[in-house]
């Protein structure tokens, strides 16, 4: 069976382009393949989080998989940091990454920018840690959203670099998988842009009914077209983006059709978003209050998902210091 593997920061809750972007296709997939889903603790180092803190962030992220419907009986389900083997796989990518090429990657080069008195060599090897995660299971398919290409590239290069390195077929060339045939980009309500937890802009899983009416009835739009089938410019077309994405195609079309009949009137159109986000999320937020709560599940499910996550990580790493040339037997 194939292998997948995709990883989520603890930076703070999920929101519908997680959801849309990464989780939806972590549910269709955890029926298909073998994977590994983890919460990626370690990667959120590089900006140096409260000790306090991350015990915390971690569960509220654990809690959220679980109530998305990530089953862990299916899926393993498992916190980086209790997998140790991947740091040992970390050293001997770093070891083939050439300071250039990390340096040019644009998300480098983004967080250096976002971040001028804080650009730790973590944040430099980034994408070795992500590549050792994905090799450290030998993963043929990594679900992610499109803002992640780059950093499979990179991953995909140094599977390469290694098995050339030690003349071996060892490593798979992980590749980007995402459902339908194109990555989603699930947009923000501020007019332009993608949703993410750091741009102000996200509906949250976590966020109560009235929060989302209050998000969405505040969505830009302008004072609507003029001239009957006219083209949507892109604050609009990001409201029917989630129409798309969460209401049916009727509703979708009805509103379509009023845009280019002239007749839409864009209160009408957030109403029934925010009732159509509310039914998806209401539930989900209800699972996840439950849930988060019941900190003894939690442990055991990041207690089982990390021994089940060992032992692949355990052969996996045995077998590179092997190849590497640190032979065991003594
Ligand atoms: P954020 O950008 O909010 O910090 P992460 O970087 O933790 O989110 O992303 C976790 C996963 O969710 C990744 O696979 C990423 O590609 C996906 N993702 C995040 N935001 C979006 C979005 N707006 N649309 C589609 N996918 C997204
Ligand atoms: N870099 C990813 C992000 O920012 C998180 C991540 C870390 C990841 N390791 C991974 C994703 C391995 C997929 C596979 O969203």
């Amino acid at each position: 069976m194939e292998i997948v593997v995709s990883g989520i920061r603890p930076t703070g809750n999920l929101h519908l382009g997680n959801y849309f972007g990464a989780i939806k296709s972590f549910l269709k997939m955890q029926e298909e393949y073998k994977c590994y889903f983890f919460i990626a603790d370690w990667h959120s180092l590089t900006t140096h989080p409260k000790p306090e803190d991350i015990v915390q962030n971690v569960n509220t992220i654990l809690a959220e998989y679980l109530a998305c419907g990530v089953d862990p009986e299916k899926a393993t389900l498992y916190i980086q940091s209790d997998v140790r083997e991947v740091l040992e796989l970390y050293l001997y990518l770093n070891m083939n990454a050439y300071l250039g090429e990390l340096e040019r990657t644009t998300s480098f080069k983004d967080k250096a920018r976002k971040q001028p008195n804080n650009v730790n060599a973590g944040l430099l090897t980034y994408p070795c840690l992500m590549a050792a995660d994905i090799l450290l299971h030998k993963a043929a398919k990594v679900p992610v959203g499109k803002d992640q290409e780059q950093n499979m590239e990179m991953a995909r290069k140094f599977a390469r670099r290694f098995n050339t390195i030690y003349d071996c077929e060892f490593f798979p060339e992980p590749q980007s998988f995402f459902l339908g045939d194109k990555s989603v980009k699930v947009p923000g309500l501020d007019g332009s842009g993608k949703m993410g937890k750091s741009e102000g802009n996200a509906l949250y899983l976590i966020d109560d009914e009235k929060t989302i009416r209050k998000k969405v009835m505040k969505a830009v739009t302008d004072s609507g077209p003029t001239e009957p089938n006219s083209e949507k410019p892109e604050a609009i077309s990001n409201l029917f983006s989630f129409l798309e994405i969460v209401s049916t195609p009727d509703t979708y079309k009805y509103f379509d059709e009023q845009y280019n009949n002239c007749s839409i009137r864009y209160g009408d159109l957030k109403k029934q978003l925010a009732e159509d986000i509310v039914a998806f999320t209401n539930p989900i937020r209800e699972r996840i209050l439950d849930i988060r709560q019941d900190t003894e599940y939690l442990n055991r499910v990041a207690r089982e998902g990390a021994e089940r996550a060992r032992e692949s990580a355990r052969k996996t790493v045995e077998a590179v210091r092997e190849i590497v040339g640190f032979k065991s037997g003594r």
